[in-house]
């Protein structure tokens, strides 16, 4: 089921190279952090989507409820012959559930900085969607890009699924959806929130029984020591997941068990029983609050669809021209 659900990675804007310097500086840093896209290398890409299947992990399935079900309303907001930009190659059956709600999209230009995974799921989408003009871009799409040119009078829609925009803090979000807005002018944007709900689902969803959580957060450190040749004992690190109420996010941490230090490229850092490195923070919101984000990026906020526990959402906000 993990391969076929696949999922909307979080935002992967890593040059190979980056992950040695962003992991020196963050464990130079007080408090000790690394950006959460570093997760997504092949090993941390196949436990995401092994996360996205876990009967505790909602948010996948969930969406992809009201993608079924609210296709007709979704179609009636995009308009015919939309240009489809996704953020990021996520999630096949995602996009799949989408173009084939909407009236004749014109074009689909999925944006991901692994040229591998873009160009494998343009080859599928092709096969099945031979009348769609399919243009994967390879870049970086939380920073200006150059995308195709629009013929006169078509209009792109941004799709953003997966509430990646939940890894982003606020002041990240709010940078990447004024950009959005800017690039989707006189189109809009569908995007996935994940809203605040009660802390237990949420232990549940970022503390799974089969441990697969774990092990996506403990693979930052795998990463780490087959890329950057680290010294670290990865089993000396206990996963440690919690909602932060006032914050309104989850985190995630990797806390040191004991007394060890961790070696990369010849700089050593120690750790003391229960020092911790943060490894992502994942943001929900509600709806109101994530109507405000919108609007303050210049975003006019439309229909939202939530399923029936009302535990995520999908916004769909115009971009005035
Ligand atoms: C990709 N992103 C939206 C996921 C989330 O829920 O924040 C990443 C994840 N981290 C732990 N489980 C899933």
């Amino acid at each position: 089921m993990s391969a076929a659900l696949g999922a909307q990675r979080a935002p992967r804007t890593a040059e190979p190279g980056d992950f040695g310097r962003a992991l020196l500086a963050g464990l130079a840093a007080n408090p000790r952090s690394v950006p959460p896209k570093y997760f997504y290398d092949a090993a941390g890409s196949a436990l995401f989507d092994r996360i996205c299947a876990l009967p505790e992990y909602y948010p996948t399935r969930t969406e992809i409820g009201i993608l079924r079900e609210r296709g007709a309303d979704i179609a009636a907001c995009v308009g015919a012959g939309a240009h489809i930009i996704e953020f990021g190659a996520g999630s096949v059956v995602k996009i799949r559930l989408l173009l084939d709600a909407l009236y004749a999209p014109a074009a689909f230009v999925p944006i991901d900085i692994s040229g591998e995974h873009l160009h494998a799921a343009a080859r599928s989408l092709r096969r099945d969607y031979p009348q769609l003009a399919i243009t994967p871009v390879v870049g970086d799409f939380t920073a200006p890009l150059a995308l195709p040119a629009l013929p006169a009078g078509a209009r792109r829609v941004g799709f953003f699924p997966g509430s990646s925009i939940g890894n982003f803090t606020p002041c990240e979000a709010q940078h990447f959806l004024r950009q959005a807005a800017h690039l989707l002018r006189g189109g809009g944007m569908l995007i996935g929130a994940d809203l605040v709900k009660d802390p237990a689902i949420l232990h549940a969803a970022y503390n799974d029984a089969q441990g697969v959580t774990a092990a996506f957060n403990r693979n930052l450190l795998e990463r780490a020591r087959r890329e950057l040749d680290a010294e670290v004992d990865t089993a000396g690190f206990d996963h440690y997941a919690f909602y932060n109420v006032p914050q309104q996010r989850v985190e995630m941490h990797l806390v040191s068990r004991h007394r060890q230090h961790i070696t990369v490229a010849g700089q050593r850092f120690e750790f003391a029983p229960g020092s911790a490195i943060h490894t992502e923070n994942s943001y929900k919101y509600t709806l109101d609050g994530f109507r405000a984000l919108a609007v303050a990026a210049g975003f006019r906020p439309g229909p939202v669809w939530c399923d029936a526990n009302a535990w995520f959402s999908l916004h769909w906000l115009e971009a005035p021209g």
